[in-house]
């Protein structure tokens, strides 16, 4: 480090010597690249600081009167260098805070070196989109969506849809009820809704016919859970209801559905069978999708795969409903003698897992993420 010679204490050579200093440290404050504490060491260090240095030279061996003439401009480039100093320690964030503000820069644009904070995208659950996918054909056919409360009443769970108090077709339900119901009239019990049919007779309450409907949601059964079971599972069910609805009309709405949900060259055929809330009812098989029918081990060599449940609805269930509405001070409006209709339900899990070859159910109530991404 320099510091000028000092020939004489006149004010022209002190003036002389000062402005170099001045310049210097001018240079110094302006450095875009030097840094504060670099800076105040070498200009205002207490030991080896430029200042110290021409304090002890100058100022501490100059003759008294000399002195008075050193000292103001001694404290002036002090000062500045202080002054100075304390600018560039908040006017870097200072500006930075300006821009920012002034909507110049944004906060990231500044530190570039940081890593990015990315955002996970989403994925349709596949049991989600299964259901969306199979509402969706019957949307395009002029079905409305009803949905409803998981937690149900007997009444629409059981009673109206023409099970019976103690009827044996509510054990094939392994129904969960809820607990302290008992002090309640049975048809109002709570109990977790073991189809989605209770939002078929909430529908009727609710809307005169024609009605067309398509019901998907969660249900619940007292099971033990396996491969193909699960207490918790998932049913899209429809509803038809109009005047001169017939058995073709059934059973043309759902081979058209299979069709447009899994491809054209897929057949249907019914078998006769039971539900207290359909007469006649039906089970439906569709063609095998993995063998088209001639054969393996998916369809168990039989060329079919039974895929849903379906029938004309009992006309116990419209007297029902038409006795519900007039003690709720409706219309009775399903009238048996004008109208009719047909309901269908299926299991969206078991149409799930054939549809992306899933060999146990548990997998689509895990919440492992791994098996979950493959479907993103
Ligand atoms: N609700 C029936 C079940 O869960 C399915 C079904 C719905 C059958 C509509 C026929 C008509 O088993």
């Amino acid at each position: 480090m320099t510091i000028p010679q000092l020939t004489d204490y006149t004010e022209a050579s002190l003036d002389k010597a000062f402005s170099e200093l001045n310049i210097e440290a001018d240079r110094a404050l302006n450095s875009v690249t030097a840094d504060n504490e670099t800076l105040r060491l070498e200009w205002l260090g207490r030991k080896q600081g430029r200042l110290k240095t021409i304090s002890d030279l100058w100022l501490k061996a100059a003759p008294p009167e000399a002195k008075r003439l050193i000292g103001p401009r001694f404290n002036a480039l002090k000062e500045k260098i202080e002054v100075e100093l304390e600018r560039r320690n908040s006017s870097l964030p200072g500006i930075r805070q300006a821009n920012i503000h002034a909507g110049n820069i944004v906060e990231s644009q500044i530190d570039v070196t940081l890593p990015g904070s990315a955002q996970r995208i989403g994925a349709e659950h596949p049991l989600i989109k299964t259901m969306a996918e199979i509402v969706g054909v019957f949307q395009r056919m002029g079905y409305s969506v009803g949905l409803g409360p998981e937690v149900e009443n007997d009444f629409n769970n059981f009673e109206s849809l023409n099970f019976p108090p103690n009827h044996p077709a509510r054990d094939t339900q392994d129904t969960l009820v809820l607990a302290g119901q008992e002090q309640k009239p049975l048809r109002e019990r709570l109990l977790m809704r073991t189809h989605t049919s209770p939002v078929q007779i909430r529908t009727m309450l609710e809307q005169a016919p024609p009605l067309r409907i398509v019901i998907p949601g969660k249900v619940h059964r007292n099971e033990a859970a396996d491969a193909t079971h699960s207490p918790v599972f998932h049913q899209v069910e429809g509803l038809c209801v109009d005047t001169n609805i017939t058995f073709s009309d059934l059973k043309g709405t759902l081979d058209h559905a299979m069709k447009a949900f899994f491809g054209s060259a897929v057949k249907t055929r019914f078998f006769p069978s039971f539900f207290p809330f359909t007469e006649p009812s039906a089970d439906v098989q569709i063609s095998c999708i993995f063998c088209g029918g001639k054969g393996c081990r998916k369809c168990k060599h039989s060329g079919w795969i039974e895929l849903l449940g379906c029938g004309m609805v009992d006309p116990a269930v419209f007297e029902a409903v038409n006795a519900r509405r007039i003690e709720l001070g409706r219309e009775p409006v399903y009238d048996t003698s004008r109208i009719s209709g047909f309901a269908f339900g299926m299991g969206v899990d078991r149409i799930a897992m054939m549809k992306y070859g899933i060999s146990d159910i548990g997998l689509l109530y895990s919440g492992d993420m791994r098996f979950l991404e493959q479907f993103a």
